[in-house]
């Protein structure tokens, strides 16, 4: 049965949200999994459906699975493989089934993935990702929409430039690179905290990384890699999705857990906005006290930039600001897709190239909205929040790939949401 969040606009939030572990450090860190025989125990693993798509992935390829619900707590364990294959069904669920090339190649000499084509934001090329494992000596051969990737005398180190960065290509080639001969230099490689927090993962597991968070990564191949335990890192896109949330509904939520300095370029653009943001120990505290939000413009950029991940939603916010805002999209060509569906609430937003022209208005009305991805889907729950009546969100699976428990976390604030099967 489909679901569909409906919302009544024009409550303000107030109290705490607790932000749950990073969904882009998860998907990597269960990877590694495929890289050992021994365990790996991950603390903090939200309960998303992209996580479970990916458990259903490894399970296939022959690994054991422990889920500690309650204690948001996965252990994994691949003594042997099944399969070097991710077929389809797996595979266009989630894009990121790609991560397992490069740990699989590494470990057993071979590795194919279904092609994964398209996906709603846009092409999403992998040829970075191939590109490095054919640097590091894989074989790389295309067929039946399948990509086989194989080095039966294993990888060996190499030095890696990336034209432009790509964060998962950024992790593949990290994950290859672990268990090459000799030393592999990374260059340009993504800066994001969850690579970071990956390496760390590694390294945790007996890797020789270093340069992570920075754009230069050294890797030191290694013969072999032992169980590890490791806590994923706070979300910093769903809490960055939460601060807008205090915003638009004039609220004022502490984010629990928040990590304030993966968030910098972020939380300094939404005080620009008027909006209070302050650090403390566990967390930020988000308020709004203005009747107006300024308008400000931003452009996407890898990080520390500003997250393609929360322009949509940073979008929802400039609808109702007090002026004109453009917004730049610099990093997926189709990521404006919430467009169309704010301007059916009354939103004021034209697009040429990739630059939207935010115009603000001063209400917005509850109007019944697709979601067309993960992002766009918060987006437009978000102008919910603030609109007038009734917003009904349809298609909402996209939203539980990445928030873990949208509808119940904002409840506890006071936002008049619910789940509805249609
Ligand atoms: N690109 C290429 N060739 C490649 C790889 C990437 O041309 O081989 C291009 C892409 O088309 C895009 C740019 O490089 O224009 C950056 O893409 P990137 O590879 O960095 O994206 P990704 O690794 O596929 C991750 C996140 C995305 C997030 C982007 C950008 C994960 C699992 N996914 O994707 O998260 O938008 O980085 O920060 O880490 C989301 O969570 O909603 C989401 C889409």
């Amino acid at each position: 049965m489909l679901q569909s969040m409906q919302i009544e606009g024009g409550y303000p939030l107030v109290g705490e949200i607790n932000i749950s572990g990073a969904k882009n450090l998860a998907l990597p860190a269960m990877v590694t999994t495929l890289l050992t025989e021994d365990e790996i125990i991950l603390n903090n693993v939200p309960d998303l459906s992209d996580v479970h798509s990916l458990l259903g992935l490894l399970e296939y390829l022959g690994c054991d699975i422990n889920i500690d619900k309650v204690n948001s707590k996965l252990i994994l364990k691949t003594t042997n493989i099944k399969y070097t294959e991710a077929p389809y069904d797996f595979v266009r669920k989630m894009r990121a089934t790609i991560l397992v090339l490069g740990p699989m190649v590494a470990r057993f000499g071979a590795a194919s993935v279904s092609f994964p084509g398209g996906c709603a934001i846009g092409v999403r090329a992998i040829d970075l990702h191939i590109k490095a494992l054919q640097l590091l000596g894989a074989e790389v051969t295309m067929d039946n929409g399948f990509i086989n990737v194989c080095a039966p005398n294993g990888l060996k180190g190499c030095e890696i430039t990336f034209p432009i960065i790509t964060v998962t290509g950024t992790e593949n080639s990290i994950m290859a690179a672990v268990l090459a001969k000799g030393t592999t230099k990374l260059i340009n490689a993504a800066l994001e905290p969850e690579v970071e927090a990956l390496c760390n993962l590694l390294n945790s597991m007996g890797a020789k990384i270093t340069g992570q968070g920075t754009s230069i990564i050294n890797i030191e191949g290694v013969e072999k890699l032992h169980g590890t335990t490791f806590d994923i890192i706070p979300d910093r896109i769903e809490a960055g999705t939460y601060a807008i949330a205090s915003a638009i509904t004039h609220g004022k939520l502490f984010l629990k857990n928040c990590i304030y300095k993966h968030l910098a370029l972020f939380f300094n653009t939404l005080k620009l906005n008027g909006i209070s943001i302050e650090e403390k120990q566990n967390g930020v505290m988000v308020e709004n006290n203005n009747d107006k939000i300024n308008p400000i413009n931003i452009r996407t950029a890898p990080y520390p930039g500003f997250a393609t991940d929360l322009q949509a939603q940073y979008m929802a916010l400039m609808a109702i600001s007090g002026g004109t805002s453009l917004i730049t999209e610099t990093l997926f060509e189709n990521r404006f897709m919430h467009v169309s569906e704010l301007n059916r609430m009354g939103a004021n937003i034209t697009i040429k190239g990739n630059t939207a022209t935010v115009k603000g208005v001063n209400k917005l009305s509850g109007a019944q909205v697709m979601a067309t991805d993960l992002r766009a889907s918060a987006s437009l729950i978000l102008a919910g929040l603030f609109a007038n009546g009734t917003t009904t969100v349809n298609r909402l699976y996209h939203i539980d790939r990445g928030y873990e428990s949208i509808d119940k976390k904002l409840q506890q604030c006071g936002a008049h949401i619910k789940r509805i099967s249609i």
